[in-house]
C-alpha cells in the first residue's frame, strides 16, 4: 500500500499528518517505510537528520542503481518504522518518480511518502500512482482555489485547521468533490511536539484521534 501526502500551499501540515500516519499504522504493528520528499520528515519525527544520500540521489541516478539501492538508504526510526530521507535536490524525473511508486507498491511495508507543498512533476507522479493520495489541506479560501488547480487528483482530503473556521467540512467536500477522510484540529500541542521533536514518543490525542479512522482503513 502507498499512501502519498501533499498539499498545495506551504505549511499546511503535510510533514506532520505524514510523519503521524506513519507512527500511527507502525505503533498497529505494521511494517512502514515513510519516504522524505520534501526534507523534513526526520525533524518531524525526532530522529537525527541523516547527512547523505536519500531518495532524490535515486531518483537522479536512474535505472542503472542495484537493485537494493533504496532499502540501502533507509535508517531506522522506531519499532515497525523506517525512513528513506530527501537527499539533495530533488531531480525532475516524473517517469522514474513512477518506478520509485511501483517499487513501493511492490514492498511488502506500508510506504508513506511526504510529497510536500510545493507539488512537482516527480512528487506528483508519486501521488497519482498512490493507492490513497491525500490532499492536506487548510480550511482557507486561498487553499481552496489552489486545490481547485492542483495538479494531480487527491482521492481524498485532510482538512487540517480550526473547528469555528468559515470553509467547514461540507464545504470543502462540495467545492472539491472529494471526500474528507480526517479533520485534525490546529492545536497548540501539536506545535509544541513537533518543535520539541517528541512526535516519534508521543502523539499528541488530537492527532491521534483525528487520524486513527483514516489508518484503520489504510491498514485493513
Ligand atoms: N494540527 C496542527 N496543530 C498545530 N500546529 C501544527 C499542526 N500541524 C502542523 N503544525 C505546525 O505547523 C508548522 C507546519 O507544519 P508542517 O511542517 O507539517 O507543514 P507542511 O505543509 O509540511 O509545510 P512545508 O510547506 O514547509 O512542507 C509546524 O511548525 C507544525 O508544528
Ligand atoms: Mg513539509
Amino acid at each position: 500500500m502507498l499512501v502519498a501526502c501533499w498539499s498545495v500551499k506551504g505549511g499546511s501540515g503535510t510533514t506532520v499528518v505524514a510523519a503521524a500516519t506513519g507512527l500511527l499504522l507502525a505503533a498497529s504493528g505494521h511494517d512502514v517505510l515513510v519516504v522524505d520528499l520534501a526534507g523534513d520528515i526526520p525533524a518531524a519525527l525526532g530522529i537525527p537528520q541523516p547527512g547523505g544520500p536519500g531518495v532524490a540521489d535515486w531518483l537522479a541516478a536512474g535505472r542503472d542503481v542495484e537493485g537494493d539501492a533504496l532499502a540501502r538508504l533507509e535508517v531506522e526510526a522506531g519499532p515497525h518504522l523506517a525512513v528513506v530521507p530527501a537527499g539533495r535536490h530533488l531531480p525532475d524525473e516524473p517517469a522514474r518518480a513512477e518506478q520509485l511508486a511501483e517499487a513501493l507498491a511492490a514492498d511488502g511495508r506500508v510506504s508513506v511518502v511526504d510529497c510536500g507543498s510545493a507539488p512537482t512533476n516527480t512528487s506528483m507522479a508519486v501521488a497519482s500512482a498512490a493507492g490513497l493520495s491525500l490532499l492536506v489541506l487548510r480550511p482557507c479560501y486561498l487553499a481552496l482555489r489552489r486545490a481547485l488547480q492542483a495538479p494531480a487528483d487527491p482521492s481524498a482530503v485532510v482538512l487540517v485547521g480550526e473547528p469555528q473556521r468559515s470553509l467547514g467540512k461540507s464545504d470543502v467536500e462540495d467545492v472539491l468533490g472529494l471526500e474528507v477522510r480526517a479533520a485534525v484540529p490546529w492545536r497548540p500541542a501539536i506545535a509544541t511536539a513537533v518543535d520539541a521533536g517528541l512526535l516519534g514518543r508521543r502523539l499528541p490525542s488530537p492527532l491521534e484521534r483525528a487520524l486513527r479512522g483514516l489508518v484503520e482503513t489504510v491498514a485493513a
